[in-house]
């Protein structure tokens, strides 16, 4: 069986005095309620050192993105070994953000996947079709580019420990949702054709498939209750204690 997981992305937001808050009520919401669920933050870089030591390894701590070199004169950049020095355990990584408004390739999305696999980072690999792709019956196509190109270093070893979150660029910060149908239609496509073609069935059933895009309390459960949506990747309801405390509460009792 896998064990859902929610995974917070708080994006750029949040002032320092107000993510830490956040973080020692997610903190004491899972320590009380124990979730049988994973539960992931990812907040902005500076906040990652702090992230670790306040969510006493309860809560895993992601980084929103990472660099595709391994070290050196990238100004700017944040790579694999020195996240891994700070425990982090999670990168997102390919989010519709950095496709779009970074300009990050499918290509480049297999290196960086590559060298956080090499530095013990697990990675949450965002694939996920525009409006568009979408109306014109494109979208399996696109996600099964961007997957091949991801994982294309990702050996039989490594693969089980990997995250996908498909995300419809539609649905990202719109309010609007792919239907639980909808979701659970590609995260069948993902895991028994494009998964499986290239590890297997065995592997494929291991793999924890998220959905993200504007998922809420209100339609956490049912999303999460197909049989292929392994959980969510929460981007605005995450900023909510309230309402991240009531997503992971829906995967709990959707385990
Ligand atoms: P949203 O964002 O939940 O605000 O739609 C999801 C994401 O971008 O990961």
């Amino acid at each position: 069986m896998r064990t859902k997981i929610v995974a917070g992305n708080w994006k750029m937001n949040m002032k320092w005095v107000d993510a830490k808050s956040l973080l020692l009520g997610i903190n004491q919401y899972v320590n009380t309620h124990k979730p049988n669920c994973e539960v992931i933050v990812c907040p902005p870089y500076p906040y990652l050192d702090n992230a670790t030591e306040i969510l006493s390894g309860k809560v895993q701590v992601g980084s929103q993105n990472i660099s595709e070199y391994e070290k050196g004169a990238y100004t700017g950049e944040i790579s694999a070994e020195i996240l891994n020095s700070f425990d982090v355990s999670y990168a997102i990584v390919g989010h519709s953000e950095r496709r779009s408004i970074f300009k990050e390739s499918n290509e480049q999305i297999g290196e960086k996947v590559k060298t956080a696999i090499k530095n013990n980072i697990n990675t949450i690999i965002c694939c996920g079709e525009t409006l568009e792709e979408r109306q014109s019956d494109n979208h399996k196509k696109i996600v099964k580019e961007q997957l091949e190109a991801a994982l294309a270093d990702v050996s039989d070893k490594d693969i089980a420990n990997q995250v996908i979150a498909y995300e419809p660029v539609w649905a990202i910060g719109t309010g609007e949702t792919a239907s639980p149908a909808q979701a659970q239609e590609m995260h069948q496509f993902i895991r028994r054709e494009i998964l499986e073609s290239k590890y297997g069935n065995d592997l494929s059933d291991k793999v924890r498939i998220l959905y993200g895009g504007s998922v809420k309390p209100g339609n956490a459960e049912e999303l999460f209750s197909k049989p292929d949506i392994d959980g969510g990747l929460i981007g605005g309801a995450s900023l909510k204690e309230d309402d991240f405390a009531s997503i992971i509460n829906a995967a709990s009792r959707t385990q």
